[in-house]
């Protein structure tokens, strides 16, 4: 609907005139004076996106869609190699199940589940479940796709896949028939009826004739986001659609790494057919079978519209390991330029054609390559001469590319990066986020552009508060008013299987507190921080506005005074709109005077969304989803001089045409 939009005369005001007159009308009011005529900072469309990796079960037993765990039957850390311990997978009826390694599938999945169900009968089903990632999720009038290989000795009689509920009952089955003496693969669908979405169930795979079975990839998915074979969970990937990001930073994070060499993200062996990739230990300690591999991770950022921002890893490890010669650089670096040829090289080249050979013809678009992961941490100062090697060589072959150093500029004097990724964790709480505010007002503009690839408020344990997110919301009007030299950003970590934390350090779905977003195996839910980064990111403008703020109040924690106001301003240049995000610490609602300086025509009406509760200590959570949940409104009465009343514990975000 066309808004309408208030005509004044051209009516020039000068700040110090309009602060006068404001003092005469209410003193103690804030002002918040923005300048519609003075764009201070162009924002850049990728500004806000993801940071993600293997952490918190955030792909396996999270937004991967496979609801099965351990298909490979190696277990966690190598448990795998004890012969008798095939963990997650345990007998139905008077069966038995082992692990063997006589048989293997093929060189890659070199074990298999033995499944002794020699003592079926009908009537008597004896065979191997699974409980999934603490449950297997059962939705209504929903499609299952189950598939495994087997083989058996000699001919086996029919076998059942079923889901059913702890309690016993059957809630969706198909029968597969063929078993037999060599390795074979099968797949077959199952529906559920009118069922109550549940997960308190499990998976099972049995007999009513006398077999033995080998198993191995005994897989089960639910429908996948715009139907992608091997593709992810839609509830979270609409969660993580809604904040319209630019960018996913993939693939980590320590999860590059790795604890050791043999552990970091080594890409090449993520690629192909599932039984093909051999998987690797997460340094958040446990297995990934790397089903997100690569491709489903680029496929990832298609879907949502974003653009990979492609760390490669850089001879360094988190236990310390690191290559100090360019020489010895050299495999690391051929393997950086295979993988940006993976990426965007065309089927005439040798990664592209394999690319287009593992079913993605089109390249994707790539503008940013981060050089490993957090390499402060690297004590020995061989990222100086690693930088620089990588550097020369992506640039020799990519000159278009845009290099990221993941250390201070200091630590890379013989290569000048293009920029700089720095990660700000607020461990001690939302004073120290405050403390940040204006940490980039300052920084001189002939340093190399900045991505904040890391950062977080800490207040609450495994998911923030609404005090982490206020003071989330207040450390972004500071990230984009100096939009000129912080370019992108990104919250972390982002998706946390909620399903078994808080208990021993083994088999702890948490890893790392707190989270953007909480899930098990069937719900999920958006923090107060999600919130703020959906609104943020949602009402994104392309051009920071001037502004400044009078009779601006305090609050006082942990015996420490800041600011209790927050805001920027920015605007849409398409289509004239303003988007005044406003953040109110303040136990109490605030009557917020705006003055639009330069504006002709300010429209009457406006759109207000705000993020509110009563408690700062609140969070949401998978029993409360919506507890603190913006609400949207339509404001009138604006002009170039209005009074907004904002909420106590509040982040808002108006929303108006201006000219
Ligand atoms: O976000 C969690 C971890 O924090 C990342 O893996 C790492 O880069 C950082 O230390």
């Amino acid at each position: 609907m066309k808004q309408r939009l208030l005509a004044f005369a051209a009516l020039p005001l000068m700040l110090a005139s309009l602060s006068q007159a404001v003092a005469a009308d209410a003193p103690a009011k804030p002002t918040i004076t923005i300048a519609l005529d003075q764009t201070k900072a162009k924002i850049d469309p990728k500004f806000y996106g993801l940071m993600t990796e293997e952490i918190n079960f955030a792909y396996e037993g999270g937004l991967y869609g496979e609801l099965l765990r351990n298909r490979t039957i190696k277990g966690e850390e190598g448990i795998a190699y004890r012969a008798d311990n095939p963990i997650y997978w345990s007998p139905v009826g008077a069966g038995t199940v082992g692990i063997d390694w006589a048989y293997p599938l093929n060189d890659i999945q070199h074990i298999s589940l033995a499944v002794d169900a020699s003592k079926a009968a009908p009537g008597h089903a004896v065979g191997v479940a699974n409980t999934g990632y603490w449950g297997v999720p059962a939705r209504p009038n929903t499609t299952y796709t189950a598939s495994f290989f087997a083989h058996a000795e000699g001919d086996a009689g029919p076998i059942k896949l079923a889901i059913v509920s702890d309690g016993g009952e059957t809630l969706a089955s198909a029968t597969v028939t063929g078993v037999g003496p060599k390795w074979k693969r099968f797949e077959v669908t199952l529906h559920t009826g009118a069922v109550a979405p549940s997960k308190a169930n499990h998976f099972t795979l049995t007999t009513e004739t006398p077999a033995k079975l080998w198993l191995q990839q005994v897989s089960l998915f639910g429908p996948t986001y715009h139907n992608r074979a091997n593709g992810l969970r839609p509830d979270l990937m609409e969660k993580l659609a809604a904040m319209k990001p630019a960018f996913i930073r993939l693939p980590g994070g320590n999860y590059l790494e790795g604890d050791t060499f043999g552990q970091r993200f080594d890409w090449k062996a993520t690629l192909g057919p599932l039984e093909q990739r051999p998987g690797h230990r997460s340094p958040w300690n446990y297995w990934s079978t790397d089903g997100m591999g690569l491709l489903e991770m680029l496929d990832w950022c298609e879907d949502l519209k974003a653009e990979p921002v492609l760390a490669v890893f850089a001879g360094y490890a988190l236990n310390g390991q690191h290559v100090d010669t360019a020489k010895d650089l050299e495999p690391f670096i051929q393997d950086a330029l295979d993988e940006i040829e993976y990426v965007t090289g065309d089927a005439s080249t040798k990664w592209g054609a394999r690319r287009v050979a593992d079913g993605h013809p089109a390249p994707f678009p790539l503008h940013y390559v981060e050089i490993g992961n957090e390499d402060f941490f690297d004590n020995s100062g061989s990222y100086d001469v690693r930088f620089k090697a990588f550097y020369s060589a992506i640039k020799a072959k990519y000159p278009n590319l845009q290099l990221i150093s993941t250390a201070a500029l200091s630590a890379t004097p013989s290569q000048r990066p293009d920029m700089l990724d720095e990660h700000f964790y607020a461990f001690k709480g939302e004073t120290e986020t405050y403390a940040r505010v204006h940490e980039y007002d300052n920084r001189s503009r002939a340093e190399p552009k900045v991505f904040v690839g890391e950062w977080a408020s800490h207040d609450g344990w495994r998911m923030p508060t609404l005090r982490a997110a206020l003071a989330d919301a207040a450390y972004l009007t500071g990230l984009e008013r100096n939009a000129d030299l912080v370019i992108m950003n990104a919250y972390a970590p982002l998706l946390a299987n909620l399903s078994h934390s808080g208990g021993p350090a083994k088999d702890n779905s948490v890893q790392w507190a707190p989270n953007l977003i909480g899930y098990d195996a069937l719900r999920n839910y958006g923090t107060p921080s999600y919130h703020v980064l959906q609104m943020f990111g949602a009402g994104r403008g392309d051009a920071v506005l001037a502004s400044e703020g009078a009779n601006v109040p305090d609050f006082t924690a942990e015996g420490k005074t800041f600011p209790a106001l927050y805001w920027v301003a920015t605007k849409r240049t398409s289509d004239g709109h303003v988007q005044l995000k406003l953040v109110n610490r303040s136990g109490s609602a605030q009557p917020i005077h705006v003055v639009l300086r330069g504006a002709h025509n300010v429209a009457d009406t406006g759109t207000l969304t705000v993020l509110a509760g009563k408690d700062p200590g609140d969070s949401n959570s998978l029993d409360q989803p919506e507890l603190i949940a913006p609400k949207r409104q339509t404001v009138h009465g604006l002009s170039r001089d209005f009074v907004q009343t904002v909420p106590a514990y509040s982040v808002s975000l108006l929303d108006f045409a201006a000219r």
